[in-house]
């Protein structure tokens, strides 16, 4: 059986271990340190465990303009959101190119892993986001966070010496050598990926299984790193992704493993990078719904489909599966689309994300036909726990 070849055509594993960790964590002690926060800890994580394959570390400056302007690396694979590494003006004068320095987290102190450093770089931050947020809008949480890091960024290669831990749900975390291994072992020679930074509603289980009906098996890969915090937090999440999967779905066919990364809310260009990264895990296909990756009303319904028009099929490597707008019709009868339900919309039910977040926190359930009760029983339970900031 031959795997999906991963995003440039080689697993990335910066992941050192054994002897040779030890001797760098000792030597890290003389090096110069540069904290970086959670977000920082789970990009150069993700690097290291090769799901941001083909990087091998935080882009450098040719990588970064290239990124930025045309969606693709300087040596031409495609790559849609700039993974990068900000310091302090102060800091980056301290630094030279070529240098080793240490990545410590800003909270704990643990080495996380050690940058050489490649470049150093200014920045234009207004042009970065106009291109990769399609909006200069402070309000955008994207936008917000990017903006609020200098533009000196440091590219380079890096080495991972030390794993962040999960809290919880820690046996969820699979790197991508692993989830390859467990989708070649389970014999599943198609396997369709779903991100989701959302409890799994009935619009997501119907399109999920809509997708299952044409491949080996569902990959279902919800973001559990940085999320906006009116968000339902993830370990409200995983219990409900465990109910559901539970009651509702073929445990041979549903793998359930999270993506431990921060949400961009990039909209398209996010949808891009959310699929090169479920191509690394193994995944065949992948799932782009409505406003895949979206925020308030940035992005057009359907332009994170359409963005992959950009590219060849050779280019993505893994086959994009877009859905419609899906929902519950009361004539139908059934979960449905406009490609399959010829009622007007007066028949069909459709909530907004906060509207179901309002009603969970009140502790009323929303319809059945909108999420499934065991599902939200289990949000009421987990979000009378949660403190929305
Ligand atoms: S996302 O930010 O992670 O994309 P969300 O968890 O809401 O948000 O969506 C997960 C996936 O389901 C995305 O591909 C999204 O486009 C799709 N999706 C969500 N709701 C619907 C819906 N009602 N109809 C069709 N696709 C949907």
């Amino acid at each position: 059986m031959t795997a999906i070849a991963p995003h440039g055509g080689t697993l990335i594993n910066r992941v050192i271990t054994g002897e040779e960790r030890e001797n760098l964590l000792l030597a890290a002690k003389n090096l110069s340190v540069i904290q970086i926060n959670a977000w920082t800890i789970s990009d150069l994580d993700l690097i290291g465990v090769g799901a941001f394959s083909p990087l091998t570390g935080f882009l450098n400056e040719e990588d970064y303009h290239s990124v930025v302007s045309s969606m693709r690396l300087a040596d031409g694979t495609v790559w849609s959101i700039p993974i990068t590494l900000s310091v302090s003006e102060e800091q980056a004068l301290s630094l030279t190119v070529q240098q080793e320095v240490a990545l410590v987290g800003e909270k704990d102190g643990v080495v996380y892993g050690l940058l050489e450093i490649g470049s150093i770089y200014k920045v234009d931050q207004t042009v970065e986001v106009k291109n990769v947020f399609k909006t200069e809008d402070p309000e955008h949480p994207g936008v917000k966070k990017l903006m609020e890091r200098s533009p000196i960024y440091l590219g380079g290669s890096i080495k991972v010496l030390n794993r962040p831990r999960p809290e919880r749900f820690g046996e969820f975390y699979y790197d991508p050598a692993v989830t390859r291994a467990i989708f070649a072992e389970k014999g599943w020679r198609t396997v369709v990926g779903f991100q989701t930074r959302n409890p799994v509603h009935r619009a997501h289980e119907y399109i999920q299984k809509s997708a299952m009906e044409i491949v080996d098996a569902l990959f279902l890969n919800p973001l559990v790193g940085e999320t906006k915090s009116d968000d339902v937090a993830a370990d409200v999440r995983m219990q409900s992704y465990l109910t559901l999967l539970e009651n509702y779905y073929p445990a041979n066919r549903t793998f359930l493993g999270v993506f431990p990364a921060a949400m961009r809310y990039a909209g398209p260009r996010e949808a891009i990078f959310h699929a090169m990264v479920r191509k690394n895990y193994g995944c065949t296909h992948f799932i782009v719904g409505r406003d895949h990756a979206g925020v308030g009303d940035y992005y057009g319904t359907y332009e994170a489909q359409e963005i992959f028009s950009n590219f060849t099929t050779e280019e993505l490597g893994i086959s994009p599966l877009f859905f419609e707008h899906s929902f519950f019709c009361t004539k139908c009868g059934n979960m449905a689309s406009s490609k399959t339900c010829p009622h007007p919309s007066e028949d069909h039910l459709t909530l907004s994300g906060t509207k179901v977040r309002a009603l969970l926190r009140d502790g009323v359930c929303p319809p059945p036909e909108f999420t499934r009760p065991e599902v939200a029983k289990v949000l009421i339970e987990g979000m009378s726990h949660q403190v929305v900031i």
